[in-house]
């Protein structure tokens, strides 16, 4: 993955001249840079550098936009952090776990206004563009989250709902990282819809790969609280899956565990992640992510870049798979 590096190295410098330029009051930019700094894949910002670079070698152009969208999502984590109640972020406290809700509520907030202020250096076109793809996708992430959290309590979630959610939460933010890069690189507008399809099918993938992380990822390296999704009643492809395979018995244990929350989850956890795998939804879970990818790879056909470039999004997207973080 060394052609990543170009990159990552352009983002990582303006994003940390971005973070230097703001100091007071230092209870709201600290954990803005307390948050960016943790780092995490960047792969979204990595997108968009990389999708306008493909499309039309405008990868400068196209820094203030992907310094955008990694704004977004950082914000997008610190106020997902409170809502699910998480501890740890990128192996480290989460904002509100550092410092306080309110902290986080209003450093969360600046957050998302810089990264609508990075649009205004851009002229009227793109601004116009940019600016009503970006509101169109941060409105349908909040939907998405409202869904997530409405499925906590309710116990008749089905698969196309699940998927829908996390379209909303996860895949459209994905998907339109890139097509961003595509409308800096002002490619056509069947390119920039295709672009952004890739993006959508890698993402539903990618979130039913955090999912699973979530359950059985490795706590040394995760980063994350591991089963903080079946601590909070996640209704997830795991959970849904695992209700429908498994015997009637697993399964009313399962929807029982699923409506409460003891005050020491561990032996809620154990349990869950035995009726996971028994049941065959973890495999079920892995099969789904590579149908997922396959359909993101299909997308990808259709658009219009070298082969070379098609091999290395693809590449991208097989590596997010296999990641554990
Ligand atoms: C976490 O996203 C939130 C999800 C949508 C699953 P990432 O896994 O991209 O988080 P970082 O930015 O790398 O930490
Ligand atoms: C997060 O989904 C989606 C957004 C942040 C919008 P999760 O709640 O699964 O993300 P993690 O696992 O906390 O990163
Ligand atoms: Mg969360
Ligand atoms: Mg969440
Ligand atoms: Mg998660």
């Amino acid at each position: 993955m060394d052609f990543l590096i170009p990159y990552s190295t352009l983002l990582n410098s303006h994003l940390e001249k971005k973070l230097a330029s703001k100091k007071e009051p230092t209870q709201l930019y600290e954990p803005i840079n307390y948050i960016v700094r943790l780092g995490g894949k960047r792969l979204r910002p990595i997108l968009t550098l990389m999708i306008a670079d493909f499309f039309g070698d405008k990868k400068e152009e196209a820094i203030n936009a992907a310094m955008a969208v990694e704004l977004f999502h950082n914000f997008s984590l610190i106020h997902d952090d409170i809502m699910d109640d998480a501890p740890l972020r990128r192996g480290k406290e989460t904002v509100h776990e550092k410092w306080d809700t309110n902290t986080g509520i209003l450093s969360g907030d600046a957050m998302l206004i810089l990264a609508y202020q990075l649009f205004e250096e851009y002229d009227a076109t793109l601004f116009q563009q940019l600016a009503k793809l970006f509101s169109k996708t941060a409105l349908e992430v909040c939907e998405g989250q409202q869904y997530d959290v409405d499925f906590e309590t309710r116990d008749d979630v089905t698969i196309l709902e699940y998927i829908k959610m996390i379209d909303c939460k996860t895949a459209v933010l994905i998907g339109a990282a890139m097509k961003m890069g595509a409308i800096v690189a002002e490619a056509s507008e069947s390119c920039q819809e295709n672009i952004y399809e890739f993006g959508r099918n890698l993402g539903i993938a990618f979130q039913l790969q955090d999912d699973y992380l979530d359950a059985f990822g490795d706590p040394e390296t995760f980063g994350k609280q591991v089963g903080g999704d079946i601590i909070t009643n996640k209704k997830t492809f795991l959970y849904l899956t695992a209700l429908q395979k498994s015997e009637q018995e697993e399964s009313e244990t399962l929807s029982h565990l699923f409506s409460i929350a003891p005050k020491d989850p561990t032996d809620k956890i154990t349990t869950v992640k035995e009726i996971f795998k028994s049941s065959g939804a973890a495999e079920a879970t892995v099969h789904e992510i590579e149908k997922y990818t396959r359909k993101a790879n299909e997308v990808l056909n259709k658009v219009e870049i070298s082969l070379e470039n098609k091999t290395k999004l693809q590449e991208f997207g097989a590596w997010l798979m296999q990641r554990t973080v």
